[in-house]
Order: C-alpha cells, then sequence, then structure tokens
C-alpha cells in the first residue's frame, strides 16, 4: 500500500428529519445564502424545512442552479453574496448544486484576476467561504468531499478541481427527501456511485485489503440496492443505504493509499458538454471502454472485481473471466435501465474528433499509468460506437 496522509472534516448528520438540525451546525449570527437548482426543494417541501430551520438567520437566496452547473450563474451568485455580505453558504441540493457553491465559496474569495483560472488552468484557491450542505440526491459524494465540476456551456467545457478549502463544514442526509427524486436521476445516482467505487479500485493490486474489500462490499450494496430501488421506490431503507453508499463512494476513504483510473470520468465530460448526457450516462457508455482497451494492465483487479463482486465462477480461464466480468459491468448498467454504446445516443464515428479535443487540449493523460492521452481516448469511444 502506498503512504497517504488525509483527514476529511466534513461532519455528517444523518436520518429522517435531520433538516430540523440545520441551524445548530451554521455558527450564530451568520448570514447565510440558500443556494437551490430549479425547483425541486419547493414541490418536495425541503424548502420549508430549511427556512423553518433557519428562521434566527439573516438569509439571502440564490436559486435556478441547473444540473452541469454554469460558470456565468455561479459567478451571478458570486456577485450576490459579495454585495450582500453573506458569510456563510448552504448548498440544498444534488451534486450540481453543491458544486456551484464550492466554486463560488473559492470564486468570492479568489485574489487573481479571473476565477476561471481555477479550473482552466488549476490557478490555486488559497481561500474560501464556510459552507454546507442538505444533500437531495444520493450519487456524487460531493457532499463529503472537496471536488466540483463546473461547465462553462458557451465554450462547451466542463472542468473539475479538488482542494481542501472547500470540504463542507457538515452535510444533512435525510433519505427521505430522495423519494421526490424521478426515477431516471435515482439511476443516475447509483452508476454514478458504483462508477466512483470502481475508478478507485480497477488499477493494480498494492496489497491494500482495507480499500479493496470496502470497495469490493461498496460495489456490492450499489448494485443489490439499485436493483431493488428500480422495483420499491418508497421504500426507505433502500434510500438510506445507497445515500451512505455514495457518500462513502467518494469520501477519500477507499482510495487512500492507492493508484485510481478516473479516465472514463474525464473522457465523459465532452459527452455531457457537446451532446447533453447526464454525467452518469457518460460513464455507463465510457466506463466499459476503459476496461476492455486496458484489460491487460488492469487484469488482476478486473478478476478480483468478477469473483468478488459479480460472483463469476473461478476456474474458467482468465481471459474469459476478465471478458466475462466487462459484460457484467456492462449489463448491470443496462439493467438499471442506460445505454451503453454511442451510437443509443445517436453519436457517430465522425463525432470522436471533437469529443476527445478537451483530453487533447488540456494535455490530459489519464488513468493509473498516465497513458491515456487524446488518441487513447479516441480508441476508446470508438470501441463503444
Ligand atoms: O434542480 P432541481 O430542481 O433541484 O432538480 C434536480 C435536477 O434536475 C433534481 N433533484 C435533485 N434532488 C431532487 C431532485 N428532484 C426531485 N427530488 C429531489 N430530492 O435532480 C436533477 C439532477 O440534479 P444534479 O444535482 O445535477 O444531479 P447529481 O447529484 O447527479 O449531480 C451531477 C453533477 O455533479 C458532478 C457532475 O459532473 C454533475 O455536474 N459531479 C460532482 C462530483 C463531485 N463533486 O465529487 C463527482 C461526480 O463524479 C460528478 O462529476
Ligand atoms: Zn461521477
Amino acid at each position: 500500500m502506498n503512504n497517504f496522509e488525509f483527514c476529511n472534516p466534513v461532519k455528517i448528520v444523518f436520518g429522517k428529519g435531520t433538516i430540523s438540525r440545520l441551524a445548530d451546525q451554521i455558527p450564530e449570527r451568520s448570514k447565510v445564502m440558500i443556494l437551490y437548482g430549479g425547483g425541486s426543494i419547493k414541490a418536495n417541501g425541503v424548502y420549508d424545512q430549511v427556512k423553518n430551520a433557519l428562521a434566527d438567520f439573516d438569509v439571502v437566496e440564490f436559486g435556478g442552479i441547473r444540473p452541469n452547473p454554469d460558470y456565468d450563474i455561479c459567478m451571478e451568485a458570486a456577485d450576490l453574496v459579495k454585495r450582500e455580505g453573506v458569510n456563510f453558504l448552504l448548498a440544498v441540493g444534488g451534486g450540481s448544486v453543491i458544486d456551484a457553491t464550492k466554486f463560488i465559496a473559492a470564486a468570492v474569495c479568489f485574489k487573481g484576476t479571473d476565477p476561471w483560472d481555477i479550473l482552466r488552468n488549476g490557478a490555486e484557491i488559497k481561500e474560501a467561504l464556510p459552507l454546507g450542505c442538505v444533500l437531495t440526491l444520493a450519487a456524487t459524494g460531493s457532499e463529503m468531499n472537496e471536488r466540483f465540476v463546473i461547465s462553462r456551456h458557451e465554450a462547451n467545457l466542463k472542468l473539475g478541481y479538488a482542494s481542501p478549502l472547500v470540504f463542507p463544514r457538515f452535510a444533512i442526509l435525510d433519505p427521505e427527501v430522495t423519494l421526490s427524486l424521478p426515477l431516471r436521476q435515482v439511476i443516475n445516482g447509483v452508476v454514478d456511485s458504483f462508477v466512483h467505487v470502481i475508478e478507485q479500485y480497477l488499477t493494480y493490486p498494492v496489497n491494500a485489503r482495507v480499500q479493496d474489500a470496502f470497495s469490493e462490499s461498496l460495489m456490492r450494496i450499489i448494485k443489490e440496492e439499485g436493483k431493488k430501488v428500480l422495483k420499491n421506490q418508497n421504500d426507505y431503507d433502500i434510500r438510506a443505504n445507497l445515500m451512505w453508499a455514495a457518500s462513502n463512494a467518494l469520501n477519500s476513504w477507499i482510495g487512500q493509499g492507492v493508484p485510481q483510473d478516473w479516465s472514463s470520468h474525464r473522457i465523459g465530460y465532452s459527452l455531457t458538454a457537446l451532446f447533453g448526457l447526464d454525467h452518469a450516462q457518460t460513464l455507463a457508455v465510457v466506463l466499459p471502454g476503459v476496461m476492455e482497451y486496458k484489460k491487460e494492465a488492469k487484469k488482476e483487479k478486473i478478476l478480483s472485481l468478477g469473483k468478488n463482486v459479480f460472483d463469476l465462477m473461478l476456474g474458467i480461464e482468465d481471459d474469459k473471466m476478465v471478458d466475462d466480468t466487462i459484460h457484467a459491468v456492462e449489463d448491470f448498467f443496462r439493467s438499471m435501465g442506460l445505454c451503453t454504446r454511442l451510437s443509443e445516443y445517436g453519436i457517430k464515428k465522425k463525432d470522436l474528433d471533437i469529443l476527445v479535443e478537451h483530453v487533447r487540449d488540456m494535455n490530459w493523460k489519464l488513468g493509473e499509468h498516465a497513458d491515456i492521452d487524446w488518441q487513447a481516448a479516441r480508441e476508446i469511444l470508438r470501441l463503444r460506437l
């Protein structure tokens, strides 16, 4: 196992009715901005619960943050934060609202010329406003990590960043509020969290037994509960397990001391930016391609995945077991109702070049061996036509 040093400072408040404990988490006399999305929180009662819980605070609101949050909207919010003298940000929503809030927290304090440099050029964040969140969608793990992903729609770009300064101070996780999610978003959450685990697991063995066993258990749970939720959308326990699994899938724990491969996420960004696929839809297409393209380098971990997560029979020839495991992963995505081929989204061979432009322009070398460049990314996508 490789050396590591990390700290996850996010306080978790988990369970039914926990939004009522919001006021205890925010410093007294804070001026709070509530940030939210397109209005689902008004329809499902979360907005009222939050407003009641914050009755004693001076509150400003900023709504309208759409999925795959846009840079310009974030900058509008950042201006309002400055004008109003807000000193605490509260994200109420899914990954998009939480990511936007993290970026806004950094953009408000950014001393450089243009906060876009944070995303485009990796400019360092030296300060950020404190933030907390009320999670309404189990998927990204953003509620318990230091990452954010922001799109600039006018430039067809989607880019990520990470800084410990934007860890939420707390995250309120009430699984009951996810019962109002459209099934499409529930499915997205299952697949996104499953892929988060895979991308920290499916590299090469470094004898990290705790991380491997934890990852395998998480994948098994997400797969099993994911199948259950399709049949039973009103079960609190299924939602609770999915929610806590999604947070654990990307809260730093399983990724410590192990090589990681985020190529499926990075390659998939342009499928969202250019063709409007949901984040999880991009992963269901790209991941089987990464597995296929890198099946020799990832062989040992693919075999463990097949055996320990998909219960594939040992004893068959290794190469067949590798192929069976790749098919099992794809079958799982399809069983959740997602497409796994570019052609199913109307994307054709002529689109491949533009789809990997971001990998070339950012000069990314992806994967655990940093050997997936734009040409390799193109080949991975070609395998998914
Ligand atoms: O906007 P509202 O009206 O709130 O509706 C949202 C949105 O339309 C709706 N929704 C959320 N909670 C709901 C609900 N509808 C009914 N009931 C509820 N309880 O769901 C829709 C999707 O929301 P969104 O926040 O976009 O989904 P998700 O949580 O999947 O976030 C996706 C974003 O997170 C980024 C993705 O790239 C994408 O931009 N990611 C962030 C990561 C991170 N910070 O660590 C890692 C991920 O890999 C991912 O890249
Ligand atoms: Zn993801």
